[in-house]
């Protein structure tokens, strides 16, 4: 398998797609980012690396930081998160209100944003920073010192963060937080503000192509664990269209609304893309159909 080959032919195939959906304006500091731009990186379980196109542009990281958070909670905590939030896809948005309600404050999974939140609580509570905690592993996975939160992102977003407050207020009163809801907003949003490229992020991630194996050979998750995380990436990692990722691309997968997309070929390699115009439910358009190509021309879907 030539991959190099395959990721160009990849950037040229999803060129015009890459002007189609819309950037997220909901946080003013991703409106800016301009449409036109594609990224895709592939990152082996023997650490070899390809890119193409805008591989080496950092992109805000967004919902894609709560697998990251995820990780960090069940490897320092076991299993105890899942008393405080389901594991189960949410047919809803990512930011909806309702569901919230409707099921005593436990939110369906933990990538939606009341899950997160939750999840982003825990790692508050087991480590003594949560955005540092997840910066760090980000930093040691790629081994790139640079990467940070954006801190234009992470205010813009503070400013307009009625939503993810009111989700936070709303588990608050249902006693499913365990530090204030400031400094759990405060840690959500800069986690979600992290910035990096197409290429740090299918390095950063490739723990979970490995089993939990750290890139210094150390375990971060056990064989379970990443199966289970995999598992929930799945059906739960693209929303409302979990169901039309795993039908077109067939491989666990994690979005965020700065247009990137981390997917995961158990075992193998982990394939990350990143292009700004979304789709209806927060996915980049060109980055879903370039993982469509990439699965249908490698075979590499876990169906
Ligand atoms: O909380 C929010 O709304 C954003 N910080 C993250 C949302 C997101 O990336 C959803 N993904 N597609």
């Amino acid at each position: 398998m030539d991959i190099q080959n395959l990721l160009d032919d990849i950037v040229g195939a999803v060129e015009p797609l890459t002007l189609q959906g819309d950037v997220a304006d909901y946080i003013p500091g991703l409106a800016s980012v301009g449409l036109g731009q594609f990224g895709i990186s592939v990152a082996t379980r023997n650490g070899d690396v390809f890119s193409a196109g805008d591989a080496d542009v950092p992109f805000s990281i967004q919902s894609i930081s709560k697998v990251f958070a995820l990780a960090l909670v069940l490897a320092g905590d076991g299993d105890r998160i899942w008393r405080r939030v389901f594991r189960e896809p949410s047919g809803n948005p990512f930011n909806s209100l309702v569901q919230l309600e409707h099921e005593d404050g436990i939110p369906r999974n933990p990538f939606i944003n009341a899950g997160a939140l939750v999840v982003t609580d825990r790692l508050l509570s087991i480590s003594a920073n949560a955005p540092t905690a997840v910066r760090e592993l980000l930093r040691q996975e790629t081994g790139n010192p640079s990467i940070d939160s954006d801190a234009d992102v992470a205010r813009s977003e503070a400013a307009h963060g009625h939503r993810n407050s009111s989700l936070a207020h709303f588990l608050a009163s249902y006693g499913n937080l365990e530090n204030p809801v400031e400094e759990v907003l405060e840690a959500y949003i800069n986690q979600c503000a992290l910035a990096m490229s197409c290429t740090d992020l299918a390095l950063a991630s490739r723990f979970l192509a490995t089993n939990g194996r750290r890139s210094n050979g150390t375990s971060l998750l056990s064989p379970l664990q990443t199966k289970r995380i995999n598992a929930v990436m799945l059906t739960c990692g693209t929303y409302d269209a979990a169901g039309e990722f795993a039908y077109r691309v067939g491989l666990p997968g994690k979005s965020g609304v700065g247009g990137g997309i981390v997917a995961v070929v158990p075992n193998n390699c982990t394939v990350s893309v990143w292009s700004p115009g979304l789709g209806r439910s927060g996915n980049s358009v060109a980055g879903v159909a370039a993982l469509d190509e990439f699965t249908t021309r490698t075979g590499w879907s876990i169906f």
